[in-house]
């Protein structure tokens, strides 16, 4: 354990700085709060930019996390390194505290914009291009045996810049999973958050990329609509509903979902496909998809002044066609 904390000692903060940034974790300064426990607004001095804003998680073990999510979060973060990745700034492990330091990202979260009028048609294909990068990029594993399972992909763990950008955040409860042999899977307790999960890894405990591909179906799914996954106050308006149901009526094989990749692909010719808006007045979808149909029917459409001004082009609605790989016994489905 020495060895590993002196390898991060350049990202460590001294307890007091962290004290006089969050004026003394004032709750003005707070900006929100997850499983990890409370998240504050700063300024800081770091090794990285210098003196910038910052984003600072302190743990609060009454949530169920601890040290192996903080350590887990600041070596997964120091080795994965992507423009869709958000950044580890620091650390602080002083005096029984133990706080993550990331990039600030002005624009908080994705969920907090999913009714907004601010996120148009094009910028919502933008976001998830983005999210979808750098999940693939974790994925991905570039020729080596293993790769990372997000396990808890969510619309706020991607985080928006002030350009908008896309960073996923959160790699506290990830794995390192196989890649590149015969059985790519794990066996593991299930973690996530309800909604995202994936049903054959919350039933079987086997893990696998699929389940990441599974959470963020959830959030595209989020973001087409225009709401949340889960709704607190009306249950019969959750999408776990109709996701229930489907389940249940067609469960498919977890191999037939699309690689990251493919979606990427997917989401970026949805972008092309995309034209910009003549008129401000939306024009109706001629033949609409099935699935919005389904939208339509269980779920009520958010407020006029809430909706997207153009519907989403067909190609986004139909995943990517799934190309069954030869049965190579060199090269294994990756
Ligand atoms: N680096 C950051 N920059 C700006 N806002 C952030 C940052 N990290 C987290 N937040 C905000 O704080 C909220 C809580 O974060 P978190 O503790 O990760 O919980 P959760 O992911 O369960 O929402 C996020 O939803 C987001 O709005
Ligand atoms: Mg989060």
């Amino acid at each position: 354990m020495l060895s590993i904390t002196k390898k991060f000692e350049h990202l460590k903060i001294p307890l007091e700085a962290i004290i006089s940034s969050t004026n003394n974790f004032a709750e003005s300064n707070c900006i929100g709060r997850g499983g990890f426990g409370k998240v504050y607004k700063g300024e800081l001095h770091v090794h990285l930019k210098g003196q910038t804003t910052v984003a600072l998680k302190r743990l609060d073990r009454t949530f169920g996390q601890g040290d192996p999510e903080f350590w887990k979060e600041i070596v997964m973060l120091s080795l994965y390194k992507h423009d869709n990745i958000v950044s580890l700034l620091g650390f602080c492990d002083d005096s029984g505290e133990k706080i993550l330091i990331y990039e600030y990202a002005s624009n908080k979260s994705l969920d907090l914009y999913l009714k907004s009028d601010d996120l148009t048609w094009v910028r919502r294909l933008k976001i998830c291009i983005g999210a979808a990068r750098g999940l693939a990029y974790l994925h991905n594993p570039a020729g080596t045996q293993q790769r990372v399972l997000h396990r808890d992909i969510k619309s706020s763990n991607i985080l928006l810049d002030e350009n908008w950008n896309a960073r996923i955040a959160d790699l506290g409860l990830s794995k390192f999973g196989p890649a590149n042999q015969q059985y790519t899977f794990l066996v593991s307790n299930t973690v996530g958050t309800f909604g995202y999960c994936d049903p054959i890894y919350v039933e079987t405990g086997l893990l696998t990329k699929e389940s990441d591909v599974y959470s963020f179906g959830v959030v595209l799914f989020e973001v087409l609509c225009g709401r949340l996954c889960i709704s607190y106050h009306n249950k019969a308006q959750s999408f776990t509903e109709i996701v229930r149901k489907s389940y249940k009526q067609n469960k498919r094989d977890r191999e037939q979902r699309p690689l990251m990749n493919e979606i990427v692909t997917a989401l970026e010719m949805a972008l092309i496909y995309q034209a910009p808006p003549t008129s401000p007045t939306p024009t109706p979808t001629p033949n609409p998809h099935p699935l919005s149909k389904l939208i339509t029917t269980v779920l009520p459409p958010p407020p006029e002044s809430k909706r997207m001004f153009s519907p989403p082009p067909p190609s986004l609605l139909k995943p990517p066609p799934y190309v069954p790989k030869k049965n190579n016994q060199k090269k294994w489905r990756i």
